[in-house]
């Protein structure tokens, strides 16, 4: 199926097809990267970064991703800067900015407001994190780096750590990698537990859900991947400092782990990951990050019809 005009609002729309050919063409912008470093590709499009929540690394790399491939970006960096603050609808943003850009890449704080925002309009939307629901770029960019990193994505054993309730991040990830016999570790605190929808929807697939609250258990899988506790989603902020430090991965309990144990964060990191990790070669998670170009130059791509 042709990508042209497609939204990527979420990974549960994404079939394994979809996903292979998007790491396919990911490759290719690396190679256009690492060989030409800029292209024309899209040198007549426009693309509006919109984020109403803070970012670095989507945002960042979005707006790295258009300009290497020729495009030219309009943005919303900051949410006190634009109408939404005299009360303008996301709807009537959106409807708005249909008339500049030819594709949109939007933040919000609102479950399901990137769907809100295609809703509203004919061009191409991507979602770069809707609330605590989605965020399909970081899960195929997660999936980007697993592959070339692992050389596969099939069979493997992955451990999800912390905030697994308001993380949108494993909610993309474990949907994004569900079509490649996944085994999945679900390691929380009973407050910040997987959905039981994203349980339900896995183990209807036939995917292997077990949950845990012991960090030690998911120092066994093949891919830890570590997340954030979500302090901006918490209604209550003495649960927050309950929680905030219920896991923190050291280089001492990466060595009692599986030997190579593969580490991922989305990042950003608070106190999750200790410093010392970060000079281990399993840890990936700033090579992740810089995959994010790549991954998101791929899907510009193919929305906009050209790969
Ligand atoms: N991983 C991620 O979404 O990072 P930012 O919030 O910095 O974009």
């Amino acid at each position: 199926m042709s990508f042209e005009g497609r939204d990527i609002l979420s990974t549960e729309d994404l079939s394994k097809e979809d996903v292979l050919k998007i790491m396919n063409v990911a490759a290719q912008m690396e190679n256009i990267v690492h060989t030409q470093h800029m292209s024309d590709l899209l040198a007549d499009k426009m693309v509006a970064v919109i984020f109403m929540e803070p970012s670095t690394r989507t945002r960042l790399s979005f707006e790295t991703a258009i300009q290497r491939l020729g495009a030219k970006l309009i943005s919303v960096a900051d949410p006190k800067t634009s109408s939404s603050q005299k009360g303008e609808s996301l709807a009537d943003m959106a409807k708005t900015v249909e008339g500049y850009v030819d594709c949109i890449v939007i933040r919000q704080p609102m479950t399901g407001g990137a769907k809100l925002v295609a809703d509203a309009v004919d061009i191409p939307v991507i979602n770069g994190g809707d609330g605590s629901g989605q965020h399909p770029t970081q899960a195929l960019l997660d999936l980007y780096t697993i592959q070339k990193e692992k050389g596969t994505l099939e069979g493997l054993t992955v451990a999800m750590v912390g905030d697994l309730k308001y993380g949108r991040t494993v909610h993309s990830l474990s949907y994004a990698l569900a079509s490649f016999s996944p085994q999945y570790l679900y390691c929380a605190p009973d407050e910040l537990q997987i959905p039981e929808k994203i349980i339900g929807d896995m183990q209807a697939e036939g995917i292997s859900c077990q949950k845990t609250s012991d960090i030690k258990e998911a120092l066994q899988a093949d891919i830890l991947y570590m997340t954030r506790i979500q302090k901006e989603r918490f209604e209550e902020p003495a649960e927050y400092e309950r929680l905030k430090k219920s896991y923190v991965l050291t280089r001492q309990l990466v060595e009692q782990g599986k030997d190579g144990i593969f580490i991922m964060h989305p990042l950003p990191r608070v106190d999750e990951i200790t410093t010392d990790v970060d000079d281990l070669p399993n840890a990936a998670y700033f090579r992740q990050a810089h995959n994010g170009v790549f991954l998101r130059m791929a899907l510009l791509a193919m929305v906009l019809g050209r790969a």
